[in-house]
Parts: C-alpha cells; sequence; structure tokens
C-alpha cells in the first residue's frame, strides 16, 4: 500500500500526553481533523468546556485549544466512531505499574493498551494505521498486532507504528511545538516503510525532516524507556553528590556548574532535588528492570533499581533532615509544605515528592499546612488517602489544613518546606512570612529556590538541599 494521505486521525485517551499532543497536531494541521476520545465522561466534558476550564493545568494549552476546537478538533466519548472515521489511531492510554500479578510492583499494566486494541479491532471497518503512543515494554507492538490480525474484518489491514513522547510536564506545549526530535518505529516493511512516511508527514508540517527519526519498531519502543531511565539516573546522581556535599560542605549547585561545564555532560537536569517525581521516572524504570530480570540480566536489573533506590533515599533523607534539624521532634509541631505538584508548572501530584514528605511529617504526628496554586484540594486528600491508607481520612483532616495562599500557609508555623519549584516561591514577602513565625523560624529548601544568605539576614535558620552550611 502506498503511504496514506492522513486526513483524520483518531486519539485514544484524552490524558496529560493525548490531550496536548493531539491538540497541537490539530492546531498546526487544519486539514487534518483530529477526535480526541476517552472513556472518561467527566474529562471529555472538561475539555469540552465553555469556559476552557480544562481538565489538566499546562501553559500554553488554552490558547491551542480555543484556536482548533470545533475548527479541526473534538473531544468525545464516542470511542467507536472516531475508529471507524479515522485513518491513523493514536493509542494513548495509561500504563501503569501493575498493582497485582505477575510482575506487580515493576512490570508494565498492559491491560487498558489491549482493550483499546481489542475496541480498535472490533469496531473497525477500514484499514488503519494505528500508532503507539503510550509507553511501553519493548515488543509490544507485536501483541498488538497479533490482537488486530486475529480480530479484524476481512479487508481490513493494520500497519502498527511506536511513535513515544517525549514532552514533559509543564513545558509540554513548547516541548511539542518545537520538539528535540521525533522518533517513529515501524517494521521495516515495505508496508511498515510507508505508514511510518504517512505519519512523518503529519509531523512535517511543523517539525524539520532533520528531526524526525525514524527506527525499527523494537529499537523505539526501547529508546523510550532508555531516555526516562538516563533522565531519571542524572537526577538520582546528582541528588547521590547532593548527599556528599551536605556532609563535607561543598554546594551542589557549584558542582553541578562546574561538572555541567563539560560538553561532554552538559548543564540541563542536574538540579539537586527532594527527589523526582511524575507519573513516569519510576514507572519506567521499574518497568526496564523487569524486562531486564525477564532477559535473565540481573546485573542490568540491579543497575537501574539503584536509581528509584536512590530517589526513595532522597526523599526519606530530606524528611529526616527536617526532624533531625527541628531539635530530632517534631510531634505537635507545625509545619507549612508549599507546594504539593511533582514539579512547577502543571497541577500533577502523581509520585510527588510532597506526597511522601507530608505522609513523613504526619507519621511523626506534625501538623502540616499545604498550599499548591494549581493543585485541587480534592486530589490532595486523595492522594494523602492512598499515601496512608491505615488512617482514616477524617484522622488525617485533623492533622493538615489547606491553605489558600503561601503566606497563609506559613502563618504560626514553626518550619517552611519547599517541595515544588513554583516561581511563586521565589517571589515571597519573607519578612512577612517571619513576623507571622514561631521562633526560631526554619526553611527547608527541597528545591534550590530561596537565596538562603538574603533569609538568614531575616533571621531565619535556613537548611538547602545540597549544601553542608550548619543552621
Ligand atoms: P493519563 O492517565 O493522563 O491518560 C490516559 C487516558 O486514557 C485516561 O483519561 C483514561 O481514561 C484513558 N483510557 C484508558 N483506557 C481507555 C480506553 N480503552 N478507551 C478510551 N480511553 C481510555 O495518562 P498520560 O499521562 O496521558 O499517559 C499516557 C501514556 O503516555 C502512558 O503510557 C505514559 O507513560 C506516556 N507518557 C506520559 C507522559 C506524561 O508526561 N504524562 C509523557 C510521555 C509519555
Ligand atoms: C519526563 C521527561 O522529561 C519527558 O521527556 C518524558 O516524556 C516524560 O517524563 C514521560 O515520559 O512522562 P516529566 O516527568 O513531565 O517528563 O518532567 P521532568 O521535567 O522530566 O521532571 C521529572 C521530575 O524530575 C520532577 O519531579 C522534577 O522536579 C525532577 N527534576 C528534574 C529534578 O529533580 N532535577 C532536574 O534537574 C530535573
Amino acid at each position: 500500500m502506498p503511504p496514506v494521505q492522513v486526513s483524520k486521525i483518531c486519539c485514544i485517551g484524552a490524558g496529560y500526553v493525548g490531550g496536548p499532543t493531539c491538540a497541537v497536531i490539530a492546531f498546526k494541521c487544519p486539514h487534518i481533523s483530529v477526535t480526541i476520545v476517552d472513556l472518561n465522561q467527566a474529562r471529555i466534558d472538561a475539555w469540552n468546556s465553555s469556559d476552557f476550564k480544562l481538565p489538566i493545568y499546562e501553559p500554553g494549552l488554552v490558547d491551542v485549544v480555543k484556536h482548533a476546537r470545533g475548527r479541526n478538533l473534538f473531544f468525545s466519548t464516542d470511542v467507536d466512531k472516531a475508529i471507524q472515521e479515522a485513518d491513523l489511531i493514536f493509542v494513548s492510554v495509561n500504563t501503569p505499574t501493575k498493582k497485582s500479578g505477575v510482575g506487580a510492583g515493576f512490570a508494565a499494566d498492559l491491560n487498558y493498551v489491549e482493550l483499546a486494541t481489542r475496541r480498535i479491532a472490533a469496531v473497525a471497518h477500514s484499514s488503519k494505521i494505528v500508532v503507539e503512543k503510550s509507553t511501553v515494554p519493548c515488543r509490544t507492538a507485536e501483541s498488538m498486532r497479533t490482537i488486530l490480525e486475529a480480530n479484524s474484518r476481512p479487508g481490513c489491514r493494520f500497519d502498527i507504528l511506536s511513535n513515544p513522547e517525549f514532552l514533559a510536564e509543564g513545558t509540554a506545549i513548547e516541548d511539542l511545538l518545537a520538539p528535540d526530535r521525533v522518533l517513529i518505529g515501524s517494521l521495516q516493511t515495505p508496508d511498515g516503510l510507508n505508514a511510518c512516511e504517512s505519519l512523518a508527514n503529519v509531523y512535517a508540517n511543523w517539525v524539520p525532516k532533520e528531526r524526525v527519526l525514524t527506527v525499527g519498531l523494537w529499537s523505539s519502543e526501547l529508546s523510550k524507556l532508555a531516555a526516562n531511565a538516563m533522565l531519571a539516573q542524572r537526577i538520582s546522581s546528582i541528588n547521590a553528590l547532593s548527599a556528599i556535599c551536605e556532609a563535607t560542605g561543598a554546594n551542589i549547585d557549584e558542582v553541578a556548574h562546574a561538572i555541567g561545564f563539560d560538553s561532554r555532560i552538559g548543564p540541563k537536569f542536574l538540579r539537586a532535588s527532594v527527589g523526582f517525581g511524575g507519573s513516569c521516572f519510576q514507572k519506567d524504570i521499574l518497568n526496564l528492570v523487569y524486562l531486564s530480570e525477564s532477559l535473565h540480566l540481573p546485573q542490568v536489573a540491579a543497575y537501574w533499581r539503584q536509581v528509584v533506590e536512590m530517589n526513595e533515599y532522597q526523599k526519606s533523607r530530606f524528611s529526616k533532615t527536617v526532624v533531625d534539624t527541628l531539635f530530632n521532634t517534631i510531634t505537635g509541631k507545625h509545619i507549612a509544605v508549599l507546594g504539593f505538584a511533582f514539579k512547577a508548572d502543571t497541577g500533577d501530584t502523581r509520585e510527588s515528592p510532597a506526597i511522601s514528605l507530608v505522609r513523613d511529617f504526619l507519621s511523626e504526628r506534625a501538623y502540616v499546612t499545604i498550599y499548591d496554586p494549581q493543585v485541587e484540594e480534592a486530589q490532595i486528600w486523595l492522594d494523602l488517602s492512598e499515601a496512608c491508607p491505615l488512617v482514616p481520612l477524617e484522622t488525617i483532616k485533623k492533622q493538615v489544613t489547606i491553605a489558600s495562599s503561601a503566606l497563609d500557609a506559613c502563618k504560626n508555623m514553626e518550619a517552611v518546606v519547599i517541595a515544588t519549584e513554583w516561581k511563586e516561591f521565589r517571589e515571597i514577602n519573607w519578612d512577612s512570612v517571619y513576623k507571622n513565625m514561631n521562633k526560631p523560624a526554619f526553611v527547608f529548601d527541597g528545591r534550590m529556590l530561596v537565596d538562603a544568605d538574603a533569609l538568614r539576614a531575616i533571621g531565619f535558620k535556613v537548611k538547602v538541599i545540597g549544601r553542608g552550611e550548619r543552621v
């Protein structure tokens, strides 16, 4: 079959990836009709809301949706219709870590991918290009092809592509408009290569040709896991060094600056922190660990597992620093946690280090006040309930307050903990914060955000991750 001129796209999954990715395709390709579908009615209603209260917060997203929605961008729960009409289908459903059964705690749960694939096979009347957008273990495309071929109607054929997404939350629109690269994996057969060209032609509407990389299917699938593993490994490496800095009096910011000047290392992704969060780094590394073990490569599995273990260590090390510094007990003390999202510019809290910190503080019987500019209150209660499964929500609510501003959160506290690097926390009026806090007033900066010397001049006792000064 020659390359298909794609004119109708369906995206299954209207989440953090499917929504922004396909909204940008619609924005950049007015000649292509894009329908994003999901089983979650509330999510679709939010995408369609007249006041553009979209289900995810992402800078620039509203403008893209305003531009294209109703023109060539549609959101719907009618999955079957969108599948039937499309010539290219993105599968962009969630692939969380399995909670039970074989591989529990490590392997990716491919149930949603399989259900979406079976739906395509069940309802498609014509041939389709099916694109794996979700992050999946190596060779998942083969399982999808087997399911599609075994269930397809006569005359329908399916070409499978892998097109993993590399956007980061908070900068998703920038990343999609000017990606470092777009990766497309296909079978190296004439049909596979033609399907690859069809998708490459969609991206060619705004992505320079040299940035569209085409490779084999399995390399594409593995490259996605590899990219996340190597990014997370960099953070665990710098965080491991931050512990050495704290013990020796070195400054992790200066160390990162010095090593980042080596053009082979580069300056990006070397910010020490309270630990990485987000829905993917941990999940994808655990997936790689599982894959390595399945392939009888225990040393490789142990190597990658250490990246996650170092992250757990960093989170608990930070909690311990808070307890140790507050005279070895925080029982009955009041702590403000600024930031609950896993990074700035998103309302997403999946695997946020703030959740672990608050859980640790609650288990020490401290009182915690949380403020985040984007995270909904209901999400915070849900996350804390999941993090403390043995504690009833009513009990949690007696220990936790949610504030509506950073200044309110810090009133009458003994300590302020910065867990997310929101820009507004850089601009806090620390003089007012100090006046309203119990003394001695402590600031624990898990994001290297504050001017520690300026805060000390006000009177604060300050601990910054990766700095060895004594308070
Ligand atoms: P998400 O949970 O935000 O969204 C997935 C959506 O798929 C949900 O709304 C869910 O209701 C829907 N869904 C599940 N099964 C369905 C079905 N059978 N039919 C229709 N809808 C269905 O997940 P996400 O963050 O968008 O991630 C999706 C995939 O992309 C994952 O594999 C993830 O690893 C990968 N990824 C995520 C990011 C990120 O920044 N979040 C970045 C790159 C890659
Ligand atoms: C990450 C990758 O950057 C994306 O390329 C990938 O597509 C995505 O995962 C995915 O597959 O889901 P994301 O998790 O959205 O994107 O955000 P990042 O900017 O990578 O940050 C992840 C975590 O690492 C955050 O908690 C962040 O605060 C932390 N981080 C990041 C650091 O602690 N230090 C740094 O130098 C950089």
